[in-house]
């Protein structure tokens, strides 16, 4: 019987999130399509989307992030341009509405400035989304850990490692549904990391 190495899923998904690696097992991503990863940082997690064929963007306030992810697209996808990947705060995004079929916002939601930034963030991404397509978010929110984390002012806490977080809660993303008009793909998926961090997974569609 043939077998494939299991080394080969490291060389084609390196650090890829696991939870988006679940909608790539849902066929939610496909070839062709147009994606945005914003707030990219270096990439991790569309180091595969490129090679695979996804017309792949995207946006991070750091210009270093940036000119990594440039040179991660030279060498998995040459094809794709490098204007693709702009440097931007994702409250202003450079791309057209209803640009894209799946953006992705990975660890990056409670490095919000204020909670005024967070729903800016949100509805600037959700502006780019087509009708149907999906809004993959993986964020730390108070899910599972009210009333056990240090509050600093308003929706900011001192986590556990060091750093003053923006967490949402549950009701802020229900408004935000809301308002938007999402529906969700799958439920709210909250982790618990060591009962310091909570990291809950949005995943919601835009109405066709
Ligand atoms: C922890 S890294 C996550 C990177 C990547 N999404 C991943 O999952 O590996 C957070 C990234 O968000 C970027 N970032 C934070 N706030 C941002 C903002 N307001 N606009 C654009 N990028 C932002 C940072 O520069 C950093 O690259």
């Amino acid at each position: 019987m043939f077998h494939i190495p299991l080394a080969s899923l490291r060389a084609q998904f390196g650090d890829i999130d696991i939870y988006l690696f679940d909608q790539l097992l849902k066929g939610r991503i496909q070839k062709g399509m147009q994606l945005l990863d914003a707030g990219c940082g270096a990439g991790r997690n569309i180091a595969y989307l490129m090679q695979a064929g996804v017309q792949v963007y995207g946006a991070d306030i750091s210009a270093e992030a940036i000119e990594k992810v440039r040179k991660l697209a030279t060498e998995m996808a040459p094809t794709l341009p490098s204007k693709n990947f702009v440097v931007a705060d994702l409250d202003e995004l450079p791309f057209a509405d209803e640009k894209f079929d799946v953006v992705l916002c990975s660890a990056v939601l409670h490095f919000a400035r204020s909670e005024e930034h967070f729903k800016g963030i949100v509805q600037e991404l959700w502006r780019t989304i087509k009708p149907g397509g999906m809004l993959f978010a993986r964020f730390s929110t108070t899910i599972g850990l009210e009333g056990k984390l240090q509050q600093m002012e308003g929706r900011f806490y001192r986590m556990a490692h060091g750093p003053v977080w923006f967490l949402a809660d549950e009701n802020l993303v229900i408004a935000m549904e809301r308002e938007l008009g999402a529906e969700r793909l799958e439920p709210l998926k909250t982790v618990l990391v060591e009962q310091d961090r909570a990291m809950t997974t949005w995943v919601v569609r835009k109405a066709v």
